[in-house]
């Protein structure tokens, strides 16, 4: 196990004290830092008022697009706050201006909300979407990727890590491709933020969603959207208000030039403030050393698991995270997930509703997911695998 100062990660943490929380792909337990921050930060909006407030931490809240490009290698002009995962990438991808005819390629672990976009959108202008297949390892096939490209595809969108398992998807080597046939590259990097490094210029990656709440341990309803300079201008928002675009004329606007036209005005400002604040907390942790740390965490888990009687461990892929998903003979997820919550140990349950083409094809109904982070350690592991036998 990497060297980690988990007993200063845990002070830092007050929740520890109270659960073993395995539900970080749910939601993280926030940083007492953080926390302390948000919780200032409402008291003087309750105190003074939410615009006063604004006015004099507008340096905390320009921090969050600072921090968010130093956390992707990018700038903060190509950064939005944005109140979810999913309307972050929603943002970009209606933004696209689909043709009949046009392809859109995704992934078996593609979010259900993606999905039911891409069939929103194929209903309303022709663009067909096609599903590549994974290789033998369950992580998408590049290969076969590569193979399905011709001038039709207007689209790669792939979401890293997917809500229901381990996999991670190889993100750089799909960016390698999209790059070579010059085709857009939405990445879904909702789970992989803040548990591994996610570098929008190794990935190659045009446009990419996150969320604050899950490994970055920011609020609950924050978010943000990267979008590469080179793009924003081709992308019009679904939705603009006045901060998006200024109206110049009875009958004309214009929209900002930045990634901000993906904004909205009126947004949860001590979120954008005390999400900025958890980025810094994650980068002064060090996001390579918080990934090692996830990594070795979820493979201990993973093979205490598999050495249990009647339990199969359901992650795929190569490369495998902090999200270690399994189901036992005899007993339903959702059972478990209870019976683990009256000893204090949190997991979810992931269903075949949040990415069915991956397990339809695996035939799977229900997995518990238990998602470990940095914070937690070798004994809550023991203490869920505990519990199972
Ligand atoms: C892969 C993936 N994408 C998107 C989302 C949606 O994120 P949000 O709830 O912040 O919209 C989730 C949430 O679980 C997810 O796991």
């Amino acid at each position: 196990m990497s060297e980690f100062d988990i007993a200063r990660a845990r002070a830092e943490t007050r929740g520890c004290a109270r659960v073993a929380h395995l539900n970080n792909a749910g939601s993280s337990l926030t940083p007492a830092p953080v926390a302390d921050y948000l919780r200032t930060y409402l008291d003087e909006e309750e105190m003074l008022g939410g615009y006063e407030v604004a006015a004099r931490r507008d340096g905390d809240l320009e921090n969050f697009y600072t921090a968010t490009a130093r956390l992707l290698n990018a700038s903060s002009d190509e950064i939005a706050f944005i109140e979810n995962a999913t309307r972050a990438w929603d943002m970009a991808f209606y933004a696209i201006p689909f043709e009949p005819g046009d392809r859109i390629l995704t992934a078996m672990a593609e979010y259900s909300s993606n999905m039911i976009a891409y069939i929103q959108r194929a209903k309303a202008t022709g663009v067909t979407i096609e599903i590549v297949p994974n290789d033998a390892s369950g992580q998408l096939d590049v290969a076969a990727l590569e193979a399905m490209i011709d001038d039709r595809v207007k689209l790669i969108a792939i979401t890293h890590v997917p809500t229901g398992g381990g996999l991670v998807n190889p993100a750089e080597e799909i960016g390698r491709v999209a790059r070579k046939h010059d085709i857009l590259y939405l990445l879904d990097a909702c789970q992989s933020v803040g548990q591994m490094p996610v570098d929008v210029e190794a990935i190659g990656c045009d446009m990419l969603s996150a969320t604050g709440r899950k490994y970055l341990r920011g609020p609950r309803g924050t978010g943000f959207l990267y979008v590469r300079r080179n793009r924003i201008e081709m992308l019009e928002p679904p939705f603009l208000d006045l901060f998006s675009a200024e109206l110049v004329a009875t009958d004309r606007y214009v929209v900002r030039s930045d990634a901000r036209k993906f904004e909205n005005w009126e947004r949860y400002f001590a979120g954008q403030a005390a999400l900025g604040h958890a980025i810094d907390y994650a980068l002064d942790w060090d996001i390579d050393a918080i990934w090692d740390r996830v990594k070795d965490l979820g493979e201990i888990l993973r093979a205490s698991l598999a050495a249990l009687p009647g339990v199969e461990v359901t992650d795929e892929g190569k490369v495998r995270c902090g999200i270690v998903t399994f189901r036992k003979q005899d007993e339903t997820a959702t059972s478990i997930k209870a019976r683990l919550a009256e000893h204090g140990i949190n997991v979810s349950t992931s269903s075949a509703s949040g990415t069915l083409p991956s397990f339809q094809a695996r035939g799977i109904d229900e997995v518990v997911r238990a998602s470990v982070h940095y914070y937690n350690t070798e004994d809550e592991i023991a203490a869920l695998v505990e519990v199972l036998r």
